[in-house]
C-alpha cells in the first residue's frame, strides 16, 4: 500500500473510531513558534486521553512515522513537511495538580502555567520555567532550562506510552540519563504525566525570583519576533550567543530569516522566511564560528523532515 493510501486509511479510520480534533496536509508554521514548515500528512489533537488510547493501535497498524509535538517552540520543520501523523496532547492531556510537595502535570500543559502554579501554591523549584514556552512534555524531552534550573531535575518519575507496542511505560528519575538540554528518552515514547519534587517556599519570593528572571530574559532575548528559542547547544564552558557574536554574525540575513541583533543565538523570522532560510543561515553560522574559534556549534533546535526529527 502507498504511503497516500496508508494516510488516507488512518484519517478515515480516526474519524470513524474517535473523537478530538483531525486535520489532513495542516501546515505546521500554524504549530512552530518560528512559523515555520510545510505540510503534515496528518494533524491529531485527541479529545482526552480514552481517546488516544483508541487512535494508537489504529496508528500502529499503518506503520507510518509518528511526531509528538509539544508547542513546537524548539522545532524547525522542512518546507516539504512530514510524512506521517503529528499527535498534539495538548487538549487531551493539559492537566495540573499539586498535593503536598509533589507537583503533577500532563505533558501538553503549558510549562509557563505549571511554573505559576507551583508559584503560587507555594513551591519552589520549577520557576526557572516561567519565561519558557512550550509544554511540560517538550520540555522534558529536551530538559529545558533556564537560570540555572532544569527541568529533569526535580522530576521524580514519568508515564508514558511506547508508541510502537502502546505499552505504558514508567521511568523514574534515576533511570533516565539526563545532562545540559539532553536525555536519552527512547525514541517513539510519548510522555504523558510526569511527577516533580518540590519544596515548600514562600510565593512571594518565589515571585520576586521570576520577576528577576523574566526582566533580565525581556531584556536579553528577542520575545518579540517569531523565533525557535537558541538555535544552538552552549558547548562546554562557552556561550554559543557569545561566540556567534564574536564571529560577526549578529544581523547576518538569508532570505527572511536573520541573526538577532539582540541576542546572536536566536534566528528570528522577520518576514516570510522559509525553513531551508534558515537552515542556510544555521551552516553559515556555524561555518563562521567554526573558521573564528575551531568550535563546532551542535543544534538545539529539533529539525524536522519528511521522516521526523533529524538531529535527536
Ligand atoms: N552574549 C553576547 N552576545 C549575544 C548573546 C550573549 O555576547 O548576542 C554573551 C552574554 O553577554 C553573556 C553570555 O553570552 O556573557 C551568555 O549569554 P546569556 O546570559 O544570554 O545566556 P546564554 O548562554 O546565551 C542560556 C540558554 C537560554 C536561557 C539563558 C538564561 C542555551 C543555549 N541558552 O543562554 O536558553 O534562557 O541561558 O538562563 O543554553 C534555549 O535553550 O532555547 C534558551 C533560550
Amino acid at each position: 500500500m502507498s504511503d497516500r493510501s496508508r494516510v488516507e486509511r488512518l484519517a478515515r479510520e480516526l474519524r470513524e473510531n474517535c473523537r478530538g480534533e483531525l486535520r489532513e496536509d495542516e501546515p505546521m508554521a500554524g504549530h512552530t513558534h518560528f512559523g515555520l514548515g510545510g505540510p503534515a500528512d496528518l494533524f491529531y489533537s485527541p479529545a482526552d486521553l480514552e481517546d488516544l488510547a483508541r487512535a494508537l493501535p489504529l496508528v500502529q497498524g499503518t506503520g507510518l512515522p509518528v511526531l509528538p509535538l509539544g508547542g513546537g517552540t524548539n522545532m524547525l520543520v522542512r518546507s516539504v513537511g512530514f510524512r506521517g501523523l503529528v499527535i498534539c496532547l495538548t487538549q487531551a492531556a493539559n492537566q495540573i495538580e499539586i498535593a503536598g510537595e509533589v507537583a503533577t502535570a500532563q505533558a501538553g500543559a503549558s510549562l509557563q502555567v505549571f511554573s505559576r502554579r507551583c508559584q503560587r501554591a507555594g513551591r519552589t523549584g520549577l520557576e526557572f520555567g516561567c519565561g519558557i514556552p512550550g509544554t511540560v512534555g517538550g520540555a522534558i524531552w529536551g530538559n529545558a532550562g533556564a537560570w540555572g534550573g532544569e527541568t529533569l531535575d526535580r522530576l521524580i518519575r514519568l508515564q508514558g506510552i511506547d508508541l510502537k507496542t502502546g505499552m505504558c511505560v514508567e521511568l523514574k528519575q534515576a533511570e533516565i540519563d539526563f545532562g545540559y538540554r539532553h536525555t536519552d528518552l527512547p525514541e517513539g515514547l510519548l510522555v504523558v504525566v510526569a511527577e516533580f519534587d518540590l519544596d515548600e517556599a514562600d510565593p512571594v519570593q518565589v515571585q520576586a525570583k521570576m520577576d528577576e528572571m523574566l526582566a533580565q530574559r525581556r531584556v536579553s532575548q528577542p520575545l518579540w519576533e517569531r523565533n525557535a528559542g537558541c538555535m544552538f547547544k552552549n558547548p562546554p564552558g562557552t556561550s554559543a550567543g557569545l561566540l556567534v557574536d564574536r564571529a560577526g554574525c549578529k544581523g547576518l540575513r538569508v532570505g527572511g530569516i536573520a541573526v538577532s541583533e539582540v541576542h546572536a543565538n536566536f534566528l528570528v523570522n522577520l518576514d516570510g522566511g522559509s525553513a531551508e532560510d534558515a537552515l542556510a543561515l544555521v551552516e553559515q553560522v556555524r561555518d563562521r564560528v567554526f573558521q573564528e574559534k575551531g568550535i563546532e556549534l551542535e543544534t538545539e533546535v529539533r529539525i524536522v523532515g519528511e521522516q521526523g526529527i533529524e538531529n535527536p
